[in-house]
Order: structure tokens, then C-alpha cells, then sequence
């Protein structure tokens, strides 16, 4: 595509037109010029591509299409290579069916555990969503196919989503909710970036300068394509002129035609409306250049969907080891629960994949247990809710004659859904019932879960020796349960979200959702464990937590550290061994904290991770960097991220709670000067290396002033604005120095 030609061969209304959607997932071509249309459709953990035969729109027409496990499992698994190849597949089969953008990943942070869109979402901490979706959106575009990261920024609830305010500080945005958007796009280069619904501090994010522009493009480099979500725009010139390109999906031309009538009214600037035709034409470009699509082998993406969700579950607990089940022991197991013939393994909404086909955990466990492991099955509830009492009895005495009951709960499908937040974060009654019962038939007692959000643990898993945490698996997720409960494979997933004892704990319990068209994200940058570990309080499973078949010890930490301030770079070695007897898998986590810094910061926050697979006996290396980014702020005053001197505590471990070796460095950077005014503290003053001399030498002239020969008097009045010392002297303090330097800083620093 030679573009400078096209645009100049462009009129204003086709390029007006280019700008927004021709139907519901494909944008407009101009068959003039040659230019095609292209098709984006959802995203994230499966295709779902609109049957071009299906007559309405609907989420449930759509072609079959792999089912992978949703984001809140992925995030879980904190497996790059994983996240990668399952991109890849994504990418092989939206290629296959000519889509140029595949709507995903959302790396919007886990605010609350009732945002009804959890399970789409990967994780409470920026860190795990900024690695994780770089790999996801690696893997889809080395296939030739965009991907689109959503939805920018800060849509953490569903409630009002299309309207409410979210009231953020930037030090809250920059550290949190920016973050893992900043990681992808400045190391994974999406092709699209999804402007959300929601505003940010009174402006929509689709229309808003600073977030779409400022940041996005002019800080972080992002040189692609900005998307609005489905229907975010209001006022399609602000969103053009804030840096938006492309609004889906079609308005039937009314947007166009009001583009066109700003430029001519001279309301919007021709560059601006320019600036947004290149962006579209280069993404076309880009899709144009893809080679040509192989034909998808789904059996081959079913078995890495069933390893995806093997490596994304988390066992919570395993008490005295009753997992694995050991077949060779030939126990009898009561497999109970109906979510263990039919599973629930994706959310509902835009996400919604038409699976090509769908593994349950009975069928895969009857399959595997030969002759040796004696199955009965009992569904205990019922998917719609009722009480079942002959259900519940039957269940209770299939619990009694076996050596083992294996009880499959979940969230009912419409507690989990686009549109709508959840109510409680508890199981159902139904369900707890059943399990109430069962534990007190049968000890040995194993729970397997299936929620995209987290689900309460702290009300009924003392009846469980066991519970294995199985998220939405997608289609293959029957099949993970049953090798992780038959020690087929070993669990290694982690808790990407933190498993609050009760839902009043949470960070953002009154600040959630807001009302009036306003959420206050009052917790600030106190978000998952950061939140808990700055008030030291308890959790029912704790953030980085999942349990093996395996264990490993951790030894030797070494750190180095070289350079200083933007240069500074953190080394940490260690061993981790494999002390158990199967082979497994460990996510060695690496926290850093600040405990003295001029500004509040968490306890300990997550700054790099690996998951490593080890044999029995066998022990590696494991090395990690860490770069200044990894131990600076974002200054509120100074509005940048800044590295302050001073020693940092880094912490390895198994969990956030679980640290196993802790270290001490020290790092050097060079001191920052506060910008000074007269409304500055004197203390504020004298800490500054060119104001505190010129102040000491104006009170050691200021006539019967004891301050600057009392240390306790200048102790005393550094908390004084210095406007009101020079008030309270009356004329006494010379400010001549004073004047002529702040006339100097004030142009110097421009604060
Ligand atoms: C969702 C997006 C999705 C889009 C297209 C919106 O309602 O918020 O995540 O990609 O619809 O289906």
C-alpha cells in the first residue's frame, strides 16, 4: 500500500468513513482505491466469529472455534511460554477465518472480586497482567493477526460501565491500573489498543487527550490503531481529535458525516482527521501482509487447551496428601456434583466461544481409571439451583461406601457475566448443602471449583482434605481435572487474585461500584496484597499461592548491584531444588519493598517471576534483573517515576506469603529537588541542598531569632510554610536571597 498516495487520492468523506465500522465487525473498505475492509472480532480466549450465515446479531451464531481457559485461568498459570503458544493458536485460527484483529487480552486489573468480567481479566497485580499479556499478544500477531488490548483504561466494574466515572489519582493509575498496558505496549507493539466505556476522572475514555494521546502514543510509542469498545463513543470528533482512529461498530455513516462537517467548519483539524486514515490504512497494510492460512488442526489446539488449563489450576490445599488419588491403591471415588458431567468452563457475553467440542471431568476420569479406580457418579444439585433432596441423599450415601468423594462446585453461569457485577462472592447454599453433608458421610473429601471470579473458601473448606481450584478451563478443562486429580500431571498454577476470608475485606468493599455515576478508587494503589499485607491482615489463600505434588527449596540468594539511579540494575541468583519425589513445576516470585521513601508505598510489591520444571533431586540456577523502573514510584509532585537512594528489601518465595530468602541492597540515585515555593515547609526548605543554605543564613540575620541557633525551635517551626515565618517575623527576615532564587527555580523547574 503506498499510503502518502492514498491519502492524498482520498476524499474527506471516504476518509471520514474509513474512521468508523461498515457493520458490526468489519470496518469500511473503498473499493475506488482498492482499500479492503477488514474484520475484528472477540477475543480473548477463543474466536467468536459471527456465522456469516446467522441472520441477527447474536453472541450464540458463531463458527466452532477452540475454547481455551479464560484469562482469570491463564493469568493463574504465570507461564509466559504458555500464554504464547496459546496466542499463537488463536492467531492460527483467526487467520484461518480471514480476521485481521482478534479482540483481546483484557489486562484491566482485578479491582474487586465482584467485577461481573472477572474471569476475562488476569490478574489483581500489574505485573503478572503486563508479562502475561505481552506473551498472549506475541503469540496472536506472529501469526499475521492484531491484537487488541482492552480495554484501556481503568473498566474494573461492569455496573453503569458505559457511563461511570472512575476517580483516580495518576500515582494510583501510573502504578496500577496503567502498567500492565504500558508492558505490552512497549514490549509486545499490539496493533490495536480498545479505548473502554467507562470515563476516567470525568472524561470518556474514548475521547480522553491525555490517555489516548499524552500517554498511549506520545510516551509509551504506540504507533498503532486505537479502537473504541462497541459502542463507547459519544462525540466521534472529540474521539478523533483525543486520538482515537477507529469507532465500532457501524453508525450507519452518522459519524462519518459529522467528522466530515467539523473539518469543514474547521471545529476539527484535517492533520488530526489525517493522523487517524494512516493509522487505519497501515493496520490494513499490516493484515494485507499476512502469508497465507493453514488449515487449523483442532485436535492439536484441543490438547494444548487441556494443558493450558492443567497448568492454570491451583490446589489450594492437600491435607495429608489425598491427592494425587493413586490408582494402583484401587480406591473407589464418588465423583459428585453436576458441574463434573456438565461443565462450566467459559463465561458469558461478547467472549462467549462456540466450542468445537467440550471434555467433562467424568467422562475423562471413567476413562482413566481402567480397572483399577471404581467410579460412581451422583449430580448432587441441579444447574438451576433447586433443592433436591433425593439428589442430595443419593450423594450422601455414594459418599458413604467410597474410600474418596471428589465434589464439583462452581458459580452458577449467571453469576458470572458481561453487563452485570456479581452480588456475593459465596457459593451457592445448594451446593454447600451438599458438601456439608458429604464431608460428614466421608473425611476424605476433595472439592474441584469451576468460577472465573474468586469464590468465599473460608465457609466451608475446613470439610475438605483437598480443593483444587479449576477456574473456567475451557473445553478441555474435564479432561486437566482429571489428570491433575490422578497425579497425571502436577499442579503448578498460582493465585493470580488474592482468596479473601470474606468479601467485607476487600480493598474497595465501600468504594464498589460507586454510585451516581461515580466510582472513587479510594483504596488507591492498595489493590489485592497490597492491600492486606499494608494492614497485616489475614487471607483465606494468599496471593502467588498454589500447592504441588512436589516441594522445593530455596538457597543461596546472591544480589549485585550495578550503576546508579537510572542506570541502577539489580542481579539475583539463587537455587531452587526439587526436594520432593515427582517431577514439578514452582513459580519462584521476586518482591521488592521500600520501607523508608519519601512517599507511602506497599509492603512488598511483585516485580518479576519464572516457573521452572525440575525432576526429583534435580536443582538449577535461577537468575532475575531487576532495573530501576522495578524499585521507583510515580512521584505525585514531580509527575514521573522516580528511583530514590536507599536500601530495598527483596524478597523470593512460593507466595506472597511464603518467602523463602530475603536480601538487602542498596541503590544510589541521585537526590531530587522538591520544586520550592513560599507556601514550601522550612523543613522542606532546609532539606533542600541550594534552599537550605540560603534560608539558614536569612533567620541567622533575622534580629532576636533564636530559631537558627535552637535546634528544638527549628524543629518546631519546620512544618511552617515559609510564607507564614516571614509573616510572623514582620518584616524581620530578609527575603531579597529568597526572591531572586525562587524567580530562578520557578523558570528552572517549571513546577
Ligand atoms: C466488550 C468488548 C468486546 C466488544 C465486541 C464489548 O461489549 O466490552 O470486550 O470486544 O463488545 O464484542
Amino acid at each position: 500500500m503506498n499510503i502518502p498516495d492514498l491519502l492524498a487520492r482520498l476524499t474527506i468523506e471516504e476518509k471520514a468513513a474509513l474512521l468508523s465500522g461498515r457493520s458490526a465487525w468489519e470496518t469500511a473498505p473503498v473499493d475506488r482505491l482498492g482499500i479492503p475492509s477488514a474484520t475484528l472480532t472477540d477475543g480473548p480466549h477463543g474466536l467468536r466469529m459471527q456465522d456469516p450465515a446467522a441472520e441477527r446479531f447474536s453472541f450464540d451464531v458463531s463458527l466452532p472455534a477452540t475454547c481455551f481457559p479464560t484469562a482469570s485461568a491463564l493469568g493463574s498459570s504465570w507461564d509466559t511460554a504458555l500464554l504464547a503458544r496459546v496466542g499463537e493458536a488463536l492467531g492460527d485460527e483467526s487467520r484461518a477465518a480471514d480476521v485481521a484483529v482478534l479482540l483481546g487480552p483484557g489486562v484491566n486489573i482485578k479491582r474487586s472480586p465482584l467485577c461481573g468480567r472477572n474471569f476475562e481479566y488476569l490478574s489483581e497485580d500489574p505485573v503478572v497482567s503486563g508479562i502475561l499479556g505481552a506473551a498472549l499478544v506475541r503469540g496472536v500477531q506472529s501469526r499475521g493477526v492484531g491484537a487488541s488490548v482492552k480495554h484501556f483504561a481503568a473498566n474494573n466494574q461492569e455496573t453503569d460501565r458505559m457511563r461511570v466515572s472512575a476517580q483516580v489519582d495518576e500515582r494510583t493509575l501510573r502504578e496500577i491500573y496503567l502498567a500492565a498496558f504500558e508492558h505490552v505496549v512497549t514490549t509486545a507493539k499490539p496493533w490495536t489498543v480498545m479505548a473502554a466505556y467507562n470515563k476516567v476522572n470525568g472524561v470518556h475514555a474514548a475521547q480522553h487527550p491525555w490517555l489516548l494521546t499524552e500517554v498511549l502514543r506520545d510516551e509509551w510509542g504506540f504507533d498503532g490503531v486505537v479502537v473504541s469498545d462497541w459502542g463507547a463513543v459519544c462525540d466521534p470528533v472529540a474521539a478523533v481529535a483525543a486520538g482515537l482512529d477507529l469507532e465500532m461498530p457501524t453508525t450507519n455513516g452518522t459519524s462519518a458525516a459529522r467528522l466530515v462537517e467539523a473539518v469543514q467548519a474547521g471545529r476539527l483539524e484535517q492533520a488530526a482527521l489525517d493522523r487517524a486514515v494512516t493509522r487505519m490504512l497501515e493496520l490494513l497494510d499490516r493484515s494485507a501482509q499476512a502469508g497465507p492460512a493453514e488449515a487449523v488442526d483442532f485436535d492439536r489446539h484441543h490438547a494444548l487447551a487441556r494443558l493450558a488449563a492443567a497448568e492454570s489450576a491451583v490446589l489450594l490445599k492437600n491435607e495429608d496428601a489425598i491427592l494425587p488419588l493413586d490408582p494402583e491403591a484401587g480406591p473407589s471415588v464418588a465423583v459428585i456434583g453436576e458441574f463434573a458431567r456438565t461443565p462450566r468452563f467459559q463465561g458469558a457475553g461478547s467472549s462467549l466461544v462456540n466450542a468445537v467440542r467440550v471434555d467433562n471431568a467424568l467422562d475423562a476420569l471413567t476413562e482413566a481409571a481402567g480397572e483399577h479406580l471404581h467410579l460412581t457418579f451422583s449430580p448432587g444439585f441441579t444447574l438451576s439451583g433447586e433443592e433436591d433432596e433425593a439428589l442430595l441423599t443419593e450423594a450422601v450415601s455414594a459418599a458413604e461406601e467410597a474410600d474418596v468423594a471428589v465434589v464439583f462446585l462452581g458459580l452458577p453461569e449467571g453469576e458470572e457475566t458481561e453487563g452485570t457485577d456479581r452480588e456475593h462472592i459465596g457459593l451457592p447454599d445448594v451446593q454447600l448443602r451438599l458438601l456439608e453433608a458429604v464431608a460428614r458421610a466421608n473425611r476424605n473429601t476433595v472439592v474441584v471449583l469451576a468460577n472465573g471470579g474468586v469464590v468465599e473458601t473460608a465457609n466451608w473448606d475446613h470439610h475438605a482434605k483437598a480443593v483444587l481450584e479449576g477456574w473456567l478451563g475451557g473445553q478441555a478443562g474435564g479432561g486437566a481435572i482429571a489428570d491433575l486429580l490422578l497425579g497425571r500431571v502436577n499442579p503448578s498454577g498460582k493465585l493470580a487474585e488474592t482468596i479473601p476470608l470474606r468479601l467485607q475485606d476487600t480493598p474497595s468493599h465501600l468504594d464498589f461500584p460507586g454510585a451516581e455515576g461515580v466510582v472513587s478508587y479510594g483504596e488507591r494503589l492498595y489493590v489485592g496484597y497490597r492491600y492486606y499485607d499494608a494492614r497485616d491482615m489475614a487471607v483465606a489463600y494468599p496471593f502467588g499461592h498454589g500447592l504441588s505434588y512436589t516441594a522445593f527449596a530455596y538457597s543461596d540468594l546472591h544480589t549485585t548491584v550495578e550503576g546508579e539511579g537510572e542506570d541502577a540494575v539489580v542481579r539475583l541468583r539463587l537455587t531452587l531444588a526439587n526436594t520432593g519425589s515427582v517431577t514439578g513445576k514452582e513459580v519462584v516470585q521476586v518482591y521488592v519493598g521500600d520501607p523508608i521513601c519519601s512517599v507511602d508505598r506497599p509492603v512488598r510489591e511483585l516485580k518479576a517471576f519464572t516457573k521452572i520444571e525440575l525432576a526429583p533431586g534435580e536443582a538449577a540456577p535461577v537468575e532475575f534483573e531487576l532495573r530501576a523502573r522495578d524499585l521507583s514510584f510515580f512521584h505525585p509532585v514531580h509527575g514521573r517515576w522516580v528511583l530514590e537512594s536507599g536500601d530495598f528489601e527483596l524478597s523470593v518465595g512460593s507466595s506472597s506469603r511464603d518467602l523463602r530468602l530475603t536480601a538487602t541492597v542498596t541503590v544510589e540515585a541521585p537526590p531530587l529537588a522538591r520544586p520550592l515555593a513560599l507556601e514550601s515547609s522550612v523543613g522542606d526548605w532546609l532539606d533542600d541542598p541550594e534552599g537550605g543554605p540560603l534560608l539558614m543564613e536569612a533567620v541567622r540575620t533575622m534580629e532576636g531569632s533564636g530559631i537558627a541557633h535552637d535546634p528544638e525551635i527549628l524543629r518546631m517551626v519546620e512544618a511552617l510554610p515559609l510564607n507564614r515565618l516571614i509573616a510572623m517575623g514582620g518584616g524581620r527576615l530578609d527575603t531579597t536571597e529568597i526572591d531572586r532564587f525562587l524567580g530562578g527555580r520557578t523558570a528552572g523547574h517549571g513546577a
